[in-house]
């Protein structure tokens, strides 16, 4: 099987799997029109985009890779850096902050050591700010992997992100 290395931000190495790549591009006809539903499918597999990856879709579709990313680029559900395991969303629309967002973002922070737009050493949590969730009566509002948890404190962020945590196999 065909792999390229890739440095995480953790300095791990992980492996991209040229052949899962060249699997997603050969489901689409050589058509740029497909180029965004490509990078979608190439984003769920890896989390990410990796450049790897956009550069094989590039020659693929024969569409110059500036083009490539100032779409990824443009569009918020497409990543070029290594997303974490689970995605931690913080709600920042007005009802959360007015409840107290930014300290559950110092929580979050204080427990990852890492800022929105993070991911956090070990790969496990990646932090984004958002706008409003559409649950503003649950405000302030944390959202992972879908899950929501509503009159957030910042002493429910240890426990939450702990079960996250236990998720995870031992190596
Ligand atoms: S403002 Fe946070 S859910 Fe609406």
């Amino acid at each position: 099987m065909k792999h390229k290395k890739k440095k995480t931000k953790g300095g791990d190495v992980m492996e991209i799997s040229m052949n899962e790549v060249n699997r997603i591009l050969n489901e689409y006809p050589k058509e740029q029109r497909y180029c965004l539903a490509i990078m979608q499918d190439i984003q769920h597999e890896f989390n990410y985009i990796p450049k790897e990856a956009m550069k094989a879709l590039s020659e693929y579709l024969e569409c110059p890779l500036s083009s490539l990313y100032s779409m990824a680029t443009f569009y918020k559900a497409l990543s070029l850096k290594p997303k974490g395991k689970h995605i931690i969303k913080l709600c920042d629309g007005t009802a959360c902050h007015i409840r107290g967002s930014n300290t559950l973002v110092r929580g979050v922070e204080r427990e990852l050591h890492i800022s929105p737009g993070e991911t956090s050493e070990d790969g496990l949590f990646s932090l984004e700010l958002v706008n409003c969730l559409g649950s503003c009566a649950m405000a302030p509002v944390m959202v992972v992997d879908g899950q929501y948890y509503g009159k957030m404190t910042m002493e429910k962020i240890p426990e939450i992100l702990a079960k996250y945590r236990e998720e995870v196999p031992a190596q």
